[in-house]
């Protein structure tokens, strides 16, 4: 299959060119390939966009989100990879349960996949499976799935270790960390000032970019919304945000009403991103830099995956309408959770086509 003017999005910016995909790869990139093939006509295209912070649910949570739900509801939002959380029920702190979760993913999935793997004590089980991260929880969140383990003990494994927690546990394992560290949704200012100076990859979530504190039960997560001190410091230190990931947390209405926290904001990061940057808030390359670029690096030197733009690597791709008005409407989401803090905002920018693997997944109506 040959895909025709294509305008590619990456850190380098915006490369115009041919691309030749075989069996769901890429075979060649070059300004011009002759032959006859499918005319992108010019449009903007982001390559391997990779979610890499997802709770997909599923097993005793098929009324939140099942894997087929979340992966359908990623692809309409433009991600071609989410990396799913651990605090599942039953939760992935096995190695027996993380397999049953892999052929799960294997078998419903409509895009690539990662899994983490979940510690809450015994460190002994990680050597059995092949996780993307650790994922350590140290402070309280969905799922209780807290760390009671010895940080010295699980960082001396060198696994990639990925943290939900509170600032001060996250200095004490900045300094006790000697490997990949991942800091999930970094949301306050004083975060974001004291991860300047660190060796980690910090990850950034669209709800903290985009709102603050309010009472609005839709909107309740972990860690809180923040001031709008906070919510700009985030947008003026984008330098130090390695990664935007969603965060992607389904709950049903009823239970949002009743005070779970999460957002399921899958179907709505990137096209949040694309009105930011109409507005000047970032740039095409930023966006490619926190959604490609780096989670493909993470993605391929850690569990030898090819994602990203190069020949040989998966021919995933998302194609967008920068210019394109829509309004956000909840009730037309893939996810089973219909609601949203953003339900009825008016943005500028819209997924219109994603490919995983050569194949269209998500085509937008009008
Ligand atoms: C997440 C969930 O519901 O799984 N909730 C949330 O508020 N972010 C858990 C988490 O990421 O902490
Ligand atoms: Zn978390
Ligand atoms: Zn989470
Ligand atoms: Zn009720």
């Amino acid at each position: 299959m040959l895909y025709k003017n294509m305008k590619v999005v990456t850190s380098r910016g915006i490369v115009e060119c041919d691309v030749q995909v075989d069996h769901g790869k890429i075979t060649q990139i070059k300004k011009d390939i002759s032959g006859e093939g499918v005319d992108f006509a010019g449009s903007l295209v982001f390559p391997s966009v990779i979610d890499l912070h997802v709770h997909a649910r599923d097993f005793n949570e098929k009324h939140k989100e099942t894997v087929k739900t979340c992966t359908e509801a990623a692809v309409a939002g433009g991600v071609t990879t989410v990396v799913d959380m651990p605090n599942t029920n039953p939760p992935v702190i096995t190695s027996e349960v993380f397999k049953m979760r892999k052929s799960l993913f294997e078998r419903e999935s409509v895009c690539g996949f990662a899994l983490n793997f979940g510690v809450v004590d015994a460190v002994d089980e990680i050597s059995k499976v092949t996780p993307l991260f650790v994922k350590v929880y140290l402070s309280d969140t969905t799922g209780h799935l807290l760390f009671k383990g010895d940080a010295k003990e699980l960082l001396s494994l060198k696994n990639p270790v990925a943290i939900h927690s509170d600032l001060e546990t996250t200095k004490k394992w900045c300094r006790l960390n000697k490997g990949i560290l991942y800091v999930c949704h970094v949301a306050s200012k004083p975060e974001i000032e004291f991860l300047k100076g660190q060796q980690v990859i910090r990850e950034a979530t669209p709800h903290h970019l985009f709102l603050t504190r309010n009472d609005n039960p839709l909107s309740a997560v972990k860690p809180p919304l923040g001031s709008e001190e906070d919510r700009k410091a985030l947008w003026s230190n984008l330098r130090s945000i390695d990664v935007i990931g969603s965060d992607h947390a389904p709950h049903t209405l009823e239970e949002k009403l009743h005070g779970a926290s999460g957002i399921a904001g899958i179907e709505t990061m990137l096209p949040l991103l694309l009105h930011a940057s109409n507005r000047g808030l970032l740039s095409l390359e930023d966006i490619a830099v926190r959604l490609c670029e780096v989670p493909c690096k993470l993605l391929n030197s850690l569990l030898g995956y090819r994602k990203g733009f190069f020949v040989g690597a998966d021919a995933d791709f998302t194609v967008i309408d920068l210019k394109r008005e829509w309004v956000i409407n909840a009730s037309e989401f893939k996810s089973k959770a219909k609601h949203s803090p953003f339900d009825g905002w008016k943005i500028r920018g819209r997924v219109v086509k994603t490919l995983v693997r050569g194949k269209t997944v998500f085509e937008v109506d009008s």
